[in-house]
């Protein structure tokens, strides 16, 4: 008899997440004003294992506003895909979420219970849920209920320090029913700041029959493999970083990363970009990444600036080309000098 080697869990592993399949367990998180639909498809095609939307207010779902549908589209490439959404009214959350599914199918519909911004969370939705566990019960009772796709949550440690209640709220989540919560291991007070508890994310993950994904500060794909080593979790969203480094889901930083998949990532987001948006609003929504993607392959400031502040879309995007063709990393940085040939 053959001796049978321990399974190892890779982040590239695939994860069942209820009847959805993820095909890895690195994930792009939800963020609004940046995981539009050019984002997640490209971070998709790097590895990124599915696609969360950027939250949608159930309150404009429910309204005769039609422009939040805009953001609820997606293209098979990018699926399974999770739309997010996010209120305190637990009756037009739960329309809004049946409302959203029978327009368009997501694979997953996600709740969002840790927006920390004031407008969200002091009214009582995103991390303001984390108060009303009375509130979060009936939420993913009623959409487990209603919807036949998965539901899952995001959710934070608690309001603050003094109401850490995630054990409680991930209890509930799974007891009613959801087939993932995702804990960004910070309270809402905390906001963006302070210590990441993986401690946190571990206990969640050994209370809960469900799978836990930790999220928060995580860098690197190593850094994510080591949160799911040390922390048990069953996978890792990535949010800021992805947008610092969308090949942190190939396994890559921005130093590393080899030049041909580096210039052809910036090539393909902006075709998807300009795919997705009228073209002078393609350039707009790009200009935030160009100049992310032109830092890091080291132009200059001087020349960042100059094809930031294009009005023609077409020499943007032949300033873009060219820009994105001269990969100065690790070169010192010019310092406006003639430069002398190497001979
Ligand atoms: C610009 C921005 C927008 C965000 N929008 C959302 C959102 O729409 N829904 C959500 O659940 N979290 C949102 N988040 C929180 C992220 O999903 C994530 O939980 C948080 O940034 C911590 O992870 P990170 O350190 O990897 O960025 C947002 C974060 C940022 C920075």
């Amino acid at each position: 008899m053959g001796i049978v080697a321990p399974m190892t869990v890779s982040l590239r592993t695939p994860i069942q997440i209820g009847t959805v399949r993820f095909d890895a367990r690195i994930v792009l998180a939800p963020m609004d004003g940046y995981s539009d639909l050019p984002f997640r498809v490209l971070t998709r095609r790097l590895g990124s294992g599915a696609s969360f939307t950027e939250f949608i207010n159930t309150i404009e779902v429910m309204s005769k506003n039609t422009k939040y549908q805009d953001r609820c589209r997606f293209t098979d490439a990018e699926k399974p895909v999770a739309i997010q959404i996010f209120d305190d009214d637990v009756d037009r959350l739960i329309a809004g979420g049946i409302r959203i599914y029978e327009r368009f199918r997501p694979d997953i519909v996600d709740v969002n219970m840790g927006c920390s911004v004031n407008h969200v969370s002091n009214r009582g939705a995103g991390a303001g849920l984390l108060r009303r566990p009375d509130k979060v019960e009936r939420i993913i009772a009623g959409l487990v209920k209603a919807l036949p796709c998965p539901i899952t949550a995001k959710i934070r440690l608690g309001w603050d320090e003094a109401s850490v209640n995630y054990l409680e709220i991930g209890k509930i989540c799974a007891d009613q029913g959801a087939a993932l919560v995702t804990l960004h291991a910070r309270t809402r007070e905390q906001l963006f700041k302070g210590k990441v508890d993986w401690d946190a994310i571990a206990a969640l993950k050994s209370s809960l029959p469900i799978p836990v994904f930790g999220n928060g500060d995580v860098r690197s794909f190593a850094e994510a493999e080591r949160m799911v080593e040390e922390t048990g979790c069953d996978g890792v969203m990535i949010g800021r970083a992805a947008i610092e480094n969308p090949w942190i889901f190939a396994g890559y930083d921005p130093e590393t990363v080899p030049f041909a998949l580096f210039y052809a990532t910036v090539m393909d987001h902006y075709a998807l970009v300009k795919q997705r948006y009228a073209p002078e609003r393609a350039f707009i929504v790009f200009r935030k990444f160009a100049k992310k993607y032109l830092t890091k392959l080291g132009t200059s400031k001087d020349e960042i600036r100059g094809i930031l502040t294009m009005k023609n879309p077409d020499e943007f995007e032949a300033a873009l080309s060219r820009l994105a063709s001269d990969d100065r990393r690790g070169r010192a940085p010019s310092t406006g000098a003639d430069e002398e040939g190497d001979g």
